[in-house]
């Protein structure tokens, strides 16, 4: 198995997470759609971001906002045609940007063609495209099912959702006579579909997938040894196709995805990585209350960096989808220091589109598309001070999901315009991020502390003869550190910079800031 190798614009790529349906409405129906992301590309281009990933966007019923797909070849009507969809690609290649679409390989909508034919009792090309049992009274252990619903005689496996059934990539160590082999019929024909999907995406001007729960999709496969092959396959069929094409997993264990071919794993807001130590708990480490602690996310994260390997990569997000806002649990001047934090550390930093301008999470919204409590951080993208926050012309009642009523909800137009603001502050970060190649997603990276019980969260990140000292004390008190490095240049500072005394750094309350050292 050759050693995967990165494409290399993902070393300096600083994404911008776009939820279509929430971006920017172009046709006044209420929903964001294609036409409107393409208009507000260099509002994009202008933060400093060069890459974007688009949560799901295909034909869908949108039970789960679309990752419940029903059709993975035709871009959904209420986004624009697959026409719109090429032109997006092409408008983000013309400004320098690259774009991944979400994959979603799992599990379709039960309202997919393909899942409607494997309902049916007679035996058919689709019969063995999702994971059944052989009997109703059967249901397949450890998963959630479909039963009762049609004549044929199985239950059918569900990957999250009950509308969204699993399809079938076989079983890595089969028990049951219904449990099929990797290598069956079946379990082929779905991979061979999914290669075929990537590849009509890919074609068509895409830069790559991230793609969803990517660890999940062999069945008893308790190592992940099959899910990994599986992804082995793929990732020979990328090299030989579409080499620089970046894909992305949410998978979380980079041990087992970089070694499965993926170039970038994300650090999951569940499960061990800690990563909620920093943003979202009772006393989150990017706090001036100062009651935090990054110690256990640091030696996770350092335990990860050392599994991923030297080519592999973890990328940490400021928010998604699928949690709170990060705005929720950090205020103020820890805001500007956590985005201190999330750009500068390797991986490609994610920005979940409107936490630059520090968008709220919304409280207890009625579900929208299968949002439940994630829906309060889906509201529409705040633009300016006009009708609707300039996302949408349509009446207040029709948009999506409602906006932020608050009367002092933040808006890019203003933010733009003020020199302190929360967004002046990343991009401007981001600028430097990308002058500099220690900061780049492939520096390597070195801690000098580790945060413990709120003490400053102090690395350094190297590439070729550039060191750069990071030093952030989100608590409201300073304090010092041993360093013997010579400090050569201030590249950043918020909050005042370090001061020196002998050996030890005086690092303000409430700062952040980069430094080269020799
Ligand atoms: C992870 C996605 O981010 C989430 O939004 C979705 O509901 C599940 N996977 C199921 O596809
Ligand atoms: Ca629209």
């Amino acid at each position: 198995m050759a050693k995967t190798t990165q494409p290399s614009w993902l070393d300096s790529a600083v994404f911008y997470e776009i939820y279509p349906q929430s971006f920017k409405d172009s046709n006044g129906d209420g929903i964001g759609d294609f036409n409107g992301i393409i208009s507000k590309l260099d509002y994009i281009c202008g933060l400093g971001c060069n890459a974007i990933w688009m949560n799901p966007c295909f034909e869908s019923p949108f039970g789960d906002a679309g990752y419940d797909v029903s059709d993975y070849y035709s871009a959904a009507p209420r986004y624009g045609t697959n026409e719109d969809l090429r032109r997006l690609f092409s408008e983000a290649h013309s400004r320098g940007m690259h774009i991944l679409l979400d994959l979603v390989p799992g599990h379709t909508s039960v309202e997919h063609k393909w899942f409607k034919e494997s309902l049916k009792a007679e035996k058919n090309e689709f019969t063995d495209r999702y994971v059944w049992t052989d009997s109703v009274w059967e249901e397949p252990s450890g998963m959630g099912c479909l039963r009762g619903i049609s004549d044929r005689n199985g239950s059918c496996a569900v990957n999250f959702f009950s509308h969204q059934p699993a399809l079938n990539y076989g079983f890595y160590k089969p028990d049951r006579p219904w449990q099929q082999p990797m290598d069956a019929e079946g379990p082929l024909a779905t991979r061979e579909e999914l290669k075929k999907i990537m590849r009509f995406w890919l074609a068509m001007g895409c830069d790559g997938f991230r793609v969803d729960m990517a660890g999940s999709l062999v069945k008893h496969d308790e190592d992940s040894k099959g899910t990994i092959a599986l992804w082995q396959d793929i990732r020979t069929f990328l090299d030989k196709e579409f080499p620089e094409a970046a894909l992305i997993s949410e998978w979380g264990e980079p041990d087992k995805s970089i070694k499965g071919g993926f170039h970038m794993d994300f650090l999951l807001h569940f499960g061990p990585s800690h990563y909620n130590d920093l943003f979202r708990c009772a006393e989150p480490y990017f706090s001036e209350r100062g009651k935090g602690d990054a110690s256990e996310f640091v030696a996770k994260y350092l335990e990860l960096h050392k599994k991923a390997g030297g080519d592999g990569l973890i990328c940490i997000p400021s928010g998604n989808h699928d949690m709170e806002r990060l705005s929720f649990t950090v205020h103020g001047d820890s805001l500007k220091i956590a985005f201190a934090f999330l750009l500068s550390m390797p991986g490609a930093p994610f920005i979940y589109y409107g936490d630059e301008i520090g968008m709220k999470y919304l409280e207890n919204l009625v579900s929208v598309e299968g949002g439940f409590e994630r829906t309060g951080s889906r509201s529409p993208m705040q633009w300016d001070k006009s009708t609707n926050a300039g996302f949408s012309s349509a009446p207040a009642e029709k948009l999506y999901i409602c906006l932020d009523p608050s009367a002092d909800r933040p808006n890019a137009e203003d933010q733009i315009s003020d020199s302190n603001s929360l967004y002046n502050e990343v991009k401007k970060l981001i600028a430097i991020r990308k002058a500099h190649p220690a900061l780049l997603s492939c520096g390597e990276i070195g801690f000098l502390s580790d945060g413990k019980n709120a003490a400053p969260l102090v690395y350094v990140r190297s590439a070729e003869d550039e060191k750069i000292l990071v030093v952030l004390n989100p608590a409201g008190k300073a304090a010092e550190l041993g360093l013997k490095a010579e400090i050569k240049e201030t590249l950043y500072s918020f909050g005042g910079e370090i001061g020196r005394d002998g050996e030890k750094i005086k690092i303000p309350a409430k700062s952040a800031g980069f430094y080269k050292i020799a």
